[in-house]
């Protein structure tokens, strides 16, 4: 049992270690002197090793997830004057783009040996973690909050979750979660804090560029920052003109901020139909210098913005999308001015709404 512990503890530093080992790899072969004191080429580095690992992430999940489509939409795009398209993500397996870092990371993981992950999400890295844990053989423990929503916390259940809850808000409950699986010796995945998840995620970015080359800008909502640093990371090293749009609902925008502060701030969130996107950052996160330094521009949008996009997909596209796709369209409808003519994705990044809200919003807008 005392090997197993210690095999599993060597594999957990293996993996925090991979990055700054690749890191330096690349800076050893690529970097000049005047390169390695430079933020900003450091910066580069990072770009090309964590694009490297999103090539890397698309061949391995490429057997477990969807390819998903990139849907022109023409009432927005004539209304707007910008050319909207709509990567749907909301039709991924498991109803969210997490599917694509939990399968990427739990399959590495699983082919260096780990057998149990622990997991601390009610929502969509859970959903996705749960069957990702399943293809490779893997345990997956997740806890939730005991305030943890009923609807949640069944879904999961139906998915087959090994559910334990604990906590009564999300950073008990995570604390619990790392604590618990520092004892086991096993991995604590994080759903944003860790680059072989931003690696999966930002394979919504290559498939953007296969699909639309031509494209000139990306719009992706941002709760850690792990999709739109994923993302970011892979189109800024194919295409640099591209630009990259982090969207945040105005009642929960941590990452706005710290970008703004130029450090990691930590500010309260309101609830926000935009649940996806909510919470806190970690002190340190790996995400923090990738979104401050690759992001091109940042919009909030308030609660009715975000709830009318949603309407809109349903009325227009038959499509259920939640809050936080709803972030990221609402945010190209506020920027129009500075898109005209231009070729705009925009990531629909789940579909997990709760029927309460929708049926909200249909009430408010139909
Ligand atoms: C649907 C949806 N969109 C966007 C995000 C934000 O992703 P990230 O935390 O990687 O910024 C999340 C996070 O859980 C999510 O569930």
């Amino acid at each position: 049992m005392n090997i197993i512990r210690k095999l599993m503890r060597i594999m957990d530093s293996v993996l925090k270690h991979r990055w700054n080992n690749m890191d330096s790899t690349i800076k050893m072969s690529h970097s000049t002197p005047a390169a390695d004191s430079g933020l900003q080429a450091r910066s580069a580095m990072k770009i090309n090793t964590l694009a490297t690992l999103v090539k890397e992430a698309a061949q391995r999940i490429t057997p477990y997830i969807l390819h998903t489509p990139l849907l022109f939409t023409p009432a927005l795009s004539q209304d707007t004057g910008v050319n909207i398209h709509l990567k749907l993500e909301n039709e991924q397996i498991t109803g969210s783009f997490k599917a694509r870092g939990a399968f990427n990371t739990v399959g590495v993981l699983a082919a260096e040996g780990v057998t149990t992950v622990y997991i601390a999400s009610t929502g969509n890295h859970g959903l996705a973690c749960v069957p990702a844990c399943r293809t490779f053989n893997v345990a997956c423990q997740v806890v939730v909050p005991v305030t943890a929503d009923l609807e949640k916390k069944e879904k999961l259940r139906a998915n087959g979750a090994n559910l334990r809850e604990h906590g009564t808000d999300c950073s008990e409950t995570e604390a619990f979660t790392r604590r618990l699986a520092k004892e086991h010796g096993s991995p604590y995945l994080s759903p944003y804090n860790e680059y072989l998840i931003m690696a999966g995620q930002g394979t919504v970015g290559r498939e953007i560029l296969l699909d639309l080359p031509e494209v000139d800008a990306i719009f992706v909502a941002v709760g850690g920052g792990g999709l739109i640093s994923g993302v970011a990371a892979y189109v800024k090293s194919h295409r640099p003109t591209c630009k990259v749009v982090g969207c945040s609902p105005a009642r929960s925008k941590v990452m706005h901020e710290s970008v703004r502060a130029g450090r990691i701030i930590q500010e309260d969130s309101e609830e926000t139909l935009s649940d996806g996107t909510a919470g806190g950052l970690e002190e340190g996160a790996l995400t923090f210098p990738l979104c401050r330094d690759l992001v091109d521009d940042w919009i909030l949008v308030d609660e009715e913005e975000i709830a009318q996009a949603v309407y809109y997909c349903l009325k227009q596209h038959r499509k259920v999308v939640e809050g936080a796709s709803g972030v990221a369209l609402a945010a190209v409808k506020k920027a129009k001015a500075q898109y005209q003519g231009q070729q705009v994705a925009v990531v629909m990044c789940g579909a997990n709404i709760s029927m309460k809200n929708l049926q909200t919003i249909i009430q408010n807008y139909a």
